[in-house]
């Protein structure tokens, strides 16, 4: 009944009860813990029941410190707010299992098209017919995604940024094909979740990363060139164009490889697009394991701060 009434009115916007999340990994945790706090039923999907639990710890860990800071003086309280909202989140590892009872299924496994195409061909059968479906992908085509199922109107983009509580914005993509009712729909749950939103058509790095990506390849080129080192290209964006951070510590941050990654998928897409061409620098940093901040070396070293954050 609930669906049938749904179909009916289908100009309304589907107001967006139960979610599903895929990969219970750093953006999927992230997602589920936002969803279960603005009060929506989640579910939970891992292949890997390992991450699940990881994932469980991770979302419980960071509602504590949301939860003190929300009610600093009712500790009682903040304990039911993060008990409450952990009830919310079921955990899975057979997506197949919870598909049916989603409003949305948003997807954030490993950025492989191919693993994410056959994820939702799958999930395409078992779905309800009014389900609406998601990536949170970084860098890959929506709408290449979307062409496994036979819901392309009913599919998007929602792209988070990491950390998710933390971060307000969430990229709401349109691919063609998105029906006004999907896009609505995408937008009114990002505002629920507390997010706020930004529309932006399926292109390659969206608005973000589209910006970002050259900006901080160009930065590389230049310590490449010898122009400048890395420590004075991020003191100049710093002091002169009012950015919290440099390109090339935030390069460190997000991680070299994964910029390579991205990088080399559009370059691969577009050769001949100039903000596009790799970077020998980037392609050597990856070949030596200067990955940034996570392997202790990138533009600059941090092998002293991951020691002191072992003691
Ligand atoms: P992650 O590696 O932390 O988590 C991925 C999780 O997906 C793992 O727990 C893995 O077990 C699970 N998984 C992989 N294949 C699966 C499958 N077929 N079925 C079920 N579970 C599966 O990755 P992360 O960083 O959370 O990224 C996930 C997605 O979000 C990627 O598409 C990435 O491009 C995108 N993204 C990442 C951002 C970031 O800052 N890390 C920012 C925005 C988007």
């Amino acid at each position: 009944i609930h669906s049938s009434v749904r179909n009916i009115s289908s100009r309304k916007i589907s107001k967006i009860k139960d979610v599903m999340i895929v990969g219970s990994g750093l953006m999927g945790a992230g997602i589920a813990q936002v969803a279960a706090a603005a009060g929506m039923n989640v579910h939970l999907v891992d292949q890997s029941s390992d991450a699940l639990e990881r994932a469980k710890e991770q979302i419980k860990d960071s509602m504590g410190k949301f939860a003190k800071k929300q009610f600093p003086d009712d500790k009682q309280k903040a304990q039911t707010h993060v008990q409450e909202t952990m009830g919310k989140i079921r955990c899975h590892t057979d997506p197949c299992v919870p598909a049916g009872q989603a409003d949305i299924i948003i997807e954030a496994i490993v950025e492989n098209l191919e693993v994410k195409r056959d994820l939702f061909h799958r999930l395409d059968v078992v779905a309800a017919n009014h389900t609406i479906f998601a990536s949170n992908t970084s860098s890959l085509s929506i709408g290449a995604i979307a062409a496994s199922t036979s819901r392309r109107d009913r599919f998007g983009g929602l792209h988070f940024f990491s950390p998710v509580p933390m971060m307000k914005l969430l990229e709401v993509i349109r691919i063609d094909q998105t029906s006004d009712d999907t896009f609505d729909s995408m937008m009114e749950f990002a505002k629920t979740i507390g997010k706020a939103p930004v529309a932006c058509k399926d292109t390659p790095g969206f608005i973000v990363n589209r910006l970002l990506i050259p900006y901080m390849c160009e930065a590389v080129r230049m310590v490449e060139r010898g122009d400048a080192t890395p420590a004075d290209i991020d003191t100049a964006m710093q002091l002169g164009a009012g950015y919290k951070i440099g390109p090339l510590a935030l390069m460190d941050f997000t991680g070299v490889d994964l910029g390579k990654h991205i990088i080399d998928g559009w370059h691969k897409a577009d050769p001949t697009n100039p903000v596009f061409q790799p970077s020998g620098l980037i392609d050597k940093m990856v070949r030596e394991g200067k990955f940034g901040r996570k392997s202790g070396h990138g533009f600059y070293d941090y092998s002293q701060q991951k020691d002191a954050e072992k003691k």
